[in-house]
């Protein structure tokens, strides 16, 4: 890792918020006293009913209880829309740049309103109440900010399921929530290519038997053919034509939920993350505000997808509720061709450029002509999320993406924070590459030994956060057990990661990837059970065990061993049509990119699989095995050695 420590700019000092002393007096006051803190950081927002009491969590063991302005009540779209109007109705709010170059729109803090509003209106006249799942499964258009944003008006709580995600997953995150209405639209278009949403949606409500979906509420995007059921589905045009724009904001409580968003764990199948409105509201804009250095101005850009929970915090809630203007693009980083991101920068003047370290990868890939060909003069700072950055990638997105004058703060955080954790500031903290650096207000992290023993100095162990903090998820939707079982009975009165970390002798923190069975592939969370159990389900596969291994720009690639049922030759063929049944079972996101066929797996004598050794053999650090000794057939893992698959 690397130890090169960059100060932070005169010019950046300058007009920072903070400065490295000021960063260190901020943040022991947050941590001193959390409820003065928080107290009066929650006024950045506005309240119906302001809150009397800020603080009341705990993290007993079987007693995990989290809400923070309880007693107040509020409402999201009001705070992310109508409380600008008077002095910024005219600002830009969203712009919109297409998959295709030709393509934008602008939309203004008073569009947004009448679009919600009338989305909102759509809505309520099909029933949606306060309180009500709807599930949300759309392109990269304005319209899917607008419908997030006509749930919150109403109170109802969207489940926002990533358009990547197959027919099987979507009905399966219907389900769980209980959601009667779906919004989609009628094709999403990236990259020059069209995906099917509504036919997607058609073949999930069949899935789902007996379980009926009310409405579907249809937005026209390309004009594709779909097919559209008589008193169930609606175009949406059709229907927000009938309707006024103007809709009121819905009182909330700041403890009533605002959304779920599916995600990956170690075990069974993706959990409900629930955040709530007012702590996580707070949150999200405080960060926007100060980890990308907001200020009145900038145009402010997240290459995320909605569908994950950066495009929650980071395209919509922070960046309106701060009253910017957010960049949403359709597209993707190489179409049409490999300066696309850094032409978008320059036909909108970006200032602030948010990013995952995958797509910084690629596009090194491509070397630094498709980059320098562009101006990119009006950007300033940089940021990435999702994985870690190595720091090679780090220095080529500071040196030729920002030519050294934009500060990267690579920020750490997690589905379940609801918000950025460990980060720097810029202008007050020195970068390191490869470091996410320090915590956020509020935030105290520790790093626990196996034992749970918290660990001090420089160390390497596992992540934990010691106390709560008002972005953080409240229950896993419908299963208040899993979520204490999940995050809080490893290490008992704290918040598991699930990431291992290091910290070094400055105390900067250095997150080194998941310590379970999580896999991290291009910024997308998978859990490697979610896999074997779409590969077992294949009718010639027997046993199925996966892993993640070190792939040059996705982070990590998928790697399967696969044991075929008595009989079945394992061919070439069969080999890809396990990829075709995987996207199908999940989505793209969840192609194995390596399989090996496996007579046997290395298992314990009680018949557990040794995911250590695959992994281990996945990495190509045959050397290291460990002890095998304790291996039912300790001959089988020579075998699984000389038959690894390649990388490609
Ligand atoms: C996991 C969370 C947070 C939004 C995107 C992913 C990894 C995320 C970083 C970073 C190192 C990172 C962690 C974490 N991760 N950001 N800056 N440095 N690792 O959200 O899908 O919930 O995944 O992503 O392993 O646990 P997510």
């Amino acid at each position: 890792m690397s130890d090169k420590i960059y100060d932070v700019p005169a010019q950046w000092a300058e007009r920072a918020y903070l400065d490295e002393h000021g960063y260190k007096a901020k943040y022991e006051a947050s941590v001193r006293d959390p409820d003065g803190f928080w107290g009066e950081e929650g006024k950045r927002i506005d309240w119906f009913t302001p809150y009397t009491k800020v603080k009341n969590t705990s993290y007993a063991p079987g007693a995990v209880s989290i809400k923070w302005f309880e007693d107040g009540v509020t409402n999201i779209a009001h705070n992310c829309i109508d409380r600008h109007l008077a002095t910024r109705g005219d600002q830009v709010a969203i712009i919109w740049e297409g998959d295709d170059p030709s393509q934008s729109r602008h939309i203004t803090y008073r569009e947004l309103h009448d679009e919600v509003c009338r989305f909102a209106n759509v809505l309520r006249n099909r029933s949606v109440q306060k309180g009500d799942r709807v599930t949300i499964y759309m392109p990269m258009i304005p319209e899917a900010a607008f419908a997030m944003l006509a749930c919150a008006r109403l109170g109802a709580v969207h489940s926002v399921v990533f358009g990547g995600f197959s027919p099987d997953s979507l009905a399966s995150r219907i389900r769980d929530c209980d959601s009667k209405m779906i919004i989609t639209a009628d094709e999403g278009l990236r990259g020059g290519r069209k995906v099917p949403l509504k036919a997607n949606v058609d073949a999930a409500i069949a899935k789902l038997g007996d379980f009926e979906v009310d409405h579907v509420v249809v937005v026209k995007r390309t004009g594709g053919t779909v097919n559209m059921k008589p008193g169930r589905d609606v175009w949406y045009h059709e229907a927000a034509d009938l309707v006024t724009s103007e809709c009121p904001a819905v009182p909330v409580n700041a403890e009533d939920p605002l959304f779920i968003l599916y995600t990956s764990g170690s075990t069974g199948s993706p959990k409900g993350v629930l955040h709530t409105t007012g702590g996580y509201l707070v949150y999200a804009s405080m960060t926007h505000q100060y980890v990308f250095d907001y200020h009145e101005g900038d145009i402010y850009w997240c290459t995320a997808d909605v569908g994950w929970v950066t495009g929650h915090s980071y395209i919509v809630y922070g960046p309106l509720a701060n009253g910017a203007t957010t960049l949403m693009f359709e597209g993707v980083p190489n179409y049409p061709t490999n300066s696309r991101f850094w032409e978008v920068i320059d036909k909108h003047k970006v200032s602030i450029f948010y990013t995952a370290p995958t797509a910084i990868r690629a596009l090194m890939q491509s070397g630094d002509g498709p980059v320098t060909k562009t101006s990119r003069a009006s950007l300033r700072l940089l940021g990435s999320v999702g994985e870690p950055i190595n720091p090679e990638a780090w220095e080529w997105y500071y040196r030729v993406v920002g030519e050294e004058r934009c500060p990267v703060v690579d920020t750490w955080w997690q589905t379940e924070t609801g918000g950025i954790l460990i980060t720097p500031l810029p202008g007050a903290t020195r970068l390191k590459p490869g470091s996410a650096t320090t915590p956020f207000f509020g935030i105290v992290p520790q790093i626990v030994d196996a034992e749970g023993k918290v660990l001090e100095g420089p160390c390497e162990g596992n992540l934990v956060i010691a106390d709560s903090w008002p972005g953080q998820m409240r229950t896993v939707y419908g299963d208040h057990e899993r979520f204490m079982q999940t995050y809080f009975s490893t290490y008992p009165n704290k918040y598991f990661t699930g990431d291992g970390c290091r910290r070094d002798a400055d105390g900067y923190y250095w997150i080194t990837g998941r310590v379970d069975d999580v896999i991290n592939v291009s910024g997308h969370r998978m859990g490697t059970a979610e896999v074997e159990s779409a590969l077992v389900a294949h009718p010639k596969v027997s046993e199925a065990a996966v892993v993640g291994y070190p792939h040059d720009i996705k982070g990590q690639g998928i790697y399967a061993y696969v044991t075929l049922m008595a009989g079945i030759e394992p061919t070439e063929e069969l080999r890809k049509e396990l990829v075709g049944w995987v996207r199908q079972e999940i989505g793209p996101i969840a192609s194995p990119d390596l399989i090996q066929f496996a007579p046997g797996l290395p298992k314990t004598r009680s018949g557990k699989i040794m995911r250590r050794i695959l992994r281990k053999i996945a990495e190509d650090e045959f050397a290291n095995l460990g002890d095998t000794s304790t291996l039912a057939d300790p001959g089988v893992v020579d075998d699984l050695i000389s038959h690894r698959q390649n990388k490609k």
